[in-house]
């Protein structure tokens, strides 16, 4: 077998150096980066069979996995009368968003009441678990900006736990009613919301989760991104675009993962304002450089 030479290993190394500095560099120039091929994921979540997640002692929790990859974990804890998410941290932050019914969250030591469009953040090693409350089946997106599920373990937060932080004390809860509406020009301030605005839930350097409203004839203009995430439609109807141009519609509980740098637009097609729930696997928004295809802000 022919022996590597010192000349082409230190070649190796200069060719590898400039290859690495020429992807950063990339990165940096808005210009030079076009949209990829790869085409935007979608899954229906009312035809998403209902399975169950396994949490120690052989706990488990109904759920409807929507996204599982590897950089990204999303699906629905669906929690019938007296069901709980039991106790327990995980060594990856996490975030909640209460969908429909209503929870009881243990945090900081006690019990707080969350309702639809409500939110928390959980840091790794903060324990927290999730009860049923009310007459309405609860439901609850999870969102890990990490994957696949499999590598995420769940570990008790009973008495005896060992974690970090047993009593929660670091989790963050959103009520979404204290958070104000923003548009492309900042936070809006005097209560009118525009027909298209958002909010911020939770924003920092492991992820972003908000909602966005849509009225119909206005759209966030097709773009693409480095980071991933998913969009969840909340409410209204819509088009969404695949892959070369090509939309399919979307309604109540699609989701949609667009890969790295794909482009993702999705069309209000109803008489109703569209809403969006969005998750990014990294944070905070300053660090997310929207490439748009038609070189203009909407
Ligand atoms: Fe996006």
């Amino acid at each position: 077998m022919k022996k590597i030479t010192f000349t082409e290993i230190k070649i190796f190394i200069i060719v590898g150096f400039f290859g690495w500095v020429k992807n950063i560099m990339s990165d940096v120039d808005d210009t030079k980066i076009k949209p990829r091929k790869t085409p935007v994921e979608l899954v229906h979540g009312k035809k998403v069979k209902s399975t169950k997640m396994l949490f120690f002692k052989s706990k488990s929790v109904t759920i409807k996995m929507l996204f599982n990859k590897d950089d990204l974990t999303n699906g629905l804890y669906i929690l019938k009368k007296g069901e709980i998410v039991p106790k327990h941290y995980n060594d990856y932050d996490k975030a909640f968003y209460v969908y429909k019914g209503k929870v009881d969250l243990f945090v900081k030591g006690a019990k707080k009441t969350l309702v639809k469009g409500d939110s928390v953040y959980i840091p790794k090693g903060s324990v927290t678990e999730l009860s049923q409350k009310g007459s309405q089946v609860s439901q609850v997106y999870f969102f890990y900006p990490e994957g696949p599920l499999k590598s995420i373990k769940h570990y008790d937060g009973g008495s005896l736990t060992k974690a970090s932080d047993r009593d929660g004390n670091n989790v963050r809860v959103i009520f979404s009613k204290d958070v104000p509406w923003e548009n492309w020009d900042g936070k809006i301030k005097d209560g009118k919301i525009t027909p298209l605005a958002w909010k911020t839930l939770i924003e920092n350097k492991s992820m972003i989760l908000g909602i966005t409203k849509i009225d119909p004839g206005y759209d966030v203009d097709s773009h693409y991104h480095r980071q991933t995430q998913v969009v969840i439609f909340e409410r209204g109807q819509g088009e969404t675009h695949i892959k070369d141009g090509q939309y399919v519609p979307v309604g109540v509980e699609s989701v949609i993962y667009p890969p790295t740098y794909s482009t993702h637009h999705t069309k209000n097609t109803g008489k109703e304002a569209l809403w969006e729930i969005y998750f990014f696997n990294s944070g905070p928004f300053s660090s997310i450089k929207y490439h748009f295809d038609k070189k203009k802000k909407p």
